[in-house]
């Protein structure tokens, strides 16, 4: 049988993870929370893609080119996630399992993070753990694919 796909979206700033704020971000750097995804997803079976981009744009194309690629998505979308109406549309394209991922619990902080535009059409959303949410992200994801 085929591998389930499932690709993960990185938004602006993210690349920065390691080095960007490490006391609300954590000291994980951003490339081994993708090895660390990749190595998850052999375990379970599952093929995991990552994309990071600071354009809204390209976020945007590639949520669209997934609605037809993967069958699950997990998406951490940075600043974009309080504003972006455009990521917020693209995603209601996608009809597979869309889980929302945030390392600190948006919910404590500023007033203006405490409003997400994904968190309304997104099936689930983990915050606060880190980059733990992102490998329990990927475990949830792959109990409901099976
Ligand atoms: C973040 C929270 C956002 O408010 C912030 O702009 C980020 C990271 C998080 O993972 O906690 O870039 O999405």
């Amino acid at each position: 049988m085929a591998s389930k796909k499932i690709l993960v979206i990185h938004g602006p700033n993210l690349n920065m993870l390691g080095k960007r704020e490490p006391r609300i971000y954590g000291t994980t750097s951003f490339n081994d929370i993708n090895k660390n995804l990749l190595n998850l997803g052999k375990k379970l079976g599952i093929v995991v893609d990552t994309f990071q981009s600071n354009h809204e744009g390209a976020i945007v194309d590639k949520i669209q080119e997934a609605s037809q690629k993967y069958e699950g998505l997990i998406i951490n979308s940075g600043a974009y996630t309080h504003t972006s109406i455009a990521i917020r549309d693209a995603i209601l394209l996608i009809k597979a399992p869309v889980i929302e991922v945030h390392l600190s619990n948006i919910y404590k902080r500023e007033p203006f993070r405490q409003k997400s535009m994904i968190a309304e059409v997104a099936t689930a959303t983990l915050c606060g753990f880190g980059h733990d949410g992102y490998y329990m992200a990927l475990e949830a994801l792959a109990r409901m694919l099976k």
